[in-house]
C-alpha cells in the first residue's frame, strides 16, 4: 500500500495537531452561556478517540503564553504535521504575530470558535486569522472542534 502524501514520516500516519490560546483552560466553569459544559479535556479526549479511530495522530495543545503557540507552530513544521486546527480565543483579535507564525510555516489551518464571535461585542468581529484560513467555523459548541476534524479526516481520502 502505498503511504499518503499527508502522512508523517515517523510514524505513517497523517498528523492534526490542536491548538487552543488562552483562557481554553478554564473550559467547563468559564461563562458556560458562551463556551458550554465540557472542559477542555473532554473536547481532547473526544477529538483524540475520533482521531484514532480514523489512524490519524492528534496531539492537542493549550496555552496561555503567546511566544509558546509560536514555538509549537514552529515546531509544527518539522514534524510533518499536515493541517492544523486552531482556537486562538482572545488572540484572535489581537495576535499578528501568531498570523505570521502561521502564515510563515504554511501549514493549512481551520479557525475554530465555540462561541458566535459574529453575534457578540464588536471586538470580537474582527480576525487576524479568518482570511488565511481553509474555513471558520463559529457558534457551533465543542462541535465547532469536531466538524473541523471530521473535514479534515475527509480531506486525508482526498489529499
Ligand atoms: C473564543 C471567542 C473569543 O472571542 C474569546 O476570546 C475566547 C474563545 C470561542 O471559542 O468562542 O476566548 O475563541
Amino acid at each position: 500500500m502505498t503511504k499518503p502524501k499527508s502522512a508523517s514520516r515517523t510514524t505513517g500516519k497523517p498528523r492534526l495537531l490542536v491548538l487552543h490560546g488562552p483562557n481554553l483552560n478554564l473550559l467547563g466553569t468559564r461563562e458556560p452561556q458562551h463556551y458550554g459544559s465540557l472542559t477542555l479535556e473532554d473536547i481532547n479526549l473526544a477529538l483524540a478517540r475520533r482521531a484514532a479511530a480514523a489512524d490519524v495522530d492528534l496531539e492537542s495543545f493549550q496555552t496561555n503564553h503567546e511566544g509558546a503557540l509560536i514555538e509549537r507552530i514552529h515546531a509544527a513544521r518539522s514534524q510533518d504535521v499536515r493541517y492544523i486546527i486552531i482556537n486562538p480565543a482572545a488572540w484572535t483579535h489581537t495576535s499578528v504575530a501568531i498570523r505570521d507564525a502561521l502564515a510563515g510555516v504554511a501549514i493549512p489551518f481551520i479557525e475554530v470558535h465555540l462561541s458566535n464571535v459574529h453575534a457578540r461585542e464588536p471586538f470580537r468581529q474582527h480576525s487576524f486569522f479568518s482570511d488565511l484560513a481553509i474555513g471558520v467555523i463559529s457558534g457551533l459548541g465543542h462541535e465547532s472542534y469536531y466538524l473541523a476534524l471530521e473535514f479534515l479526516l475527509n480531506k486525508f481520502n482526498t489529499d
